[in-house]
């Protein structure tokens, strides 16, 4: 099966990021947008695993988050790779959090790098990605769009993580469908009286 690690996001935190794609076609871009319920923050991306290796993640990530504090990821400006001005993978950035979401990818990169699973070349950069161009048709109106963002309006762009998942994915000529395999639940932050 084809699996990634990744953080779910609220649903008004989808709705936000729906509204600010909806926005981005104005531009007239040949983006493949990602389905608003689909938009997560990617921790790893495994690919094809087997059964054995499936129970020796789920164990791996059980240790990580049992060990680690829940915490609070703010959303902040749209940006793209390899650069705005020639966006090819649009996403949205985090303003709050980034280190904590950096440090737990880069645990669970090393943990399964010990079951046997292959380190991304490239460093991990946290963000959420909300399309992919398909061509370069309209790129600089994109383009221009993400240097000078349009409005839009401000929903609540903090949202508290509390808990890392798992996921299955399966592509079909819709779209790929995500399935949670596991969801790995952090510590609970409790208040200092
Ligand atoms: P990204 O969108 O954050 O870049 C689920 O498919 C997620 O895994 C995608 O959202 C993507 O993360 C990441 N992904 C998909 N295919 C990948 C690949 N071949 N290499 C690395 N990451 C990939």
């Amino acid at each position: 099966m084809r699996t990634f690690i990744a953080i779910e996001l609220p649903k008004e935190i989808k709705e936000y990021l729906a509204r600010v794609q909806n926005k981005l076609k104005a531009s007239g871009a040949d983006v493949k947008w990602v389905e608003p319920a689909n938009i997560h923050l990617t921790l790893k991306f495994l690919g094809e695993i087997d059964e054995n290796i499936k129970t020796k993640v789920i164990a791996s990530l059980s240790e990580i988050a049992a060990g680690r504090d829940s915490f609070i990821v703010g959303l902040s400006s749209i940006g793209a790779f390899p650069g705005i001005r020639s966006p090819r993978v649009i996403w949205a950035g985090l303003s709050l959090g980034d280190e904590d979401v950096k440090e737990i990818a880069k645990k669970i990169e090393s943990d399964l790098e010990k079951i046997g699973l292959a380190k991304e070349d490239r460093e991990f950069s946290s963000h959420i990605t909300l399309g992919r161009t398909r061509s370069a048709k309209n790129r600089s109106e994109l383009a221009r769009m993400l240097e000078d963002p349009p409005e839009t309006q401000q929903g609540p762009l903090e949202f508290y993580v509390s808990e890392i998942t798992f996921f299955k994915s399966t592509l079909t000529p819709k779209g790929p469908v995500y399935e949670p395999l596991h969801k790995a639940i952090l510590k609970i932050n409790q208040p200092v009286l």
